[in-house]
């Protein structure tokens, strides 16, 4: 059983992120999730954006792959953990590519590093035998 303290999962959803559905699939339930919660502007923008962020990276550098975003709450605050998953290459040098300005090819290389300054942990994990794990959690100001 968990303890008032502890994280808990309330809500969870999941989107595919493909060449086909964009990210509009991710941003529509999102956004609709936000809405239910009566998340306010600045905050949900900020999520959105890392979903932007991170859904971008699955398209540019893996084709495809999937975001999932879950609402949590610890001693009554309110916060999300967003999950993006791939099957591509993978991060060769996780903490290079985390720097600001490091982009494999020509982007602007402020993708993971402009999703850590708006969140409160991210965790970039290589899957094997291959593909991307980013998880990244967001409490939200009372
Ligand atoms: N899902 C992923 N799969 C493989 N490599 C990735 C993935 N996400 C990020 N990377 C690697 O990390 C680097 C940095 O990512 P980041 O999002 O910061 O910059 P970018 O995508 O190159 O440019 P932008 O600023 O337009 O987002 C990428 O150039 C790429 O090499
Ligand atoms: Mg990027």
């Amino acid at each position: 059983m968990n303890s008032p303290a502890a994280t808990t999962a309330r809500r969870r959803i999941c989107a595919a992120v493909t060449p086909s559905s964009s990210l509009s699939k991710i941003r529509t339930k999102a956004r609709a999730l936000f809405n239910s919660l009566h998340i306010r502007i600045q905050p949900a923008t900020e999520l959105l954006t890392i979903i932007n962020e991170l859904g971008g990276n699955i398209l540019r550098h893996a084709g495809r792959g999937e975001i999932c975003l879950e609402v949590l709450t610890q001693e009554g605050r309110l916060g999300f953990r967003i999950v993006a998953t791939d099957s591509g290459p993978g991060i060769a040098d996780i903490k290079k590519a985390s720097q600001p300005g490091f982009s494999e090819d020509n982007g602007l290389g402020l993708g993971l590093s402009g999703i850590t300054n708006l969140s409160d942990k991210v965790q970039i994990d290589n899957l094997l035998p291959h593909g991307t794990r980013v998880e990244v959690i967001k409490w939200l100001s009372p």
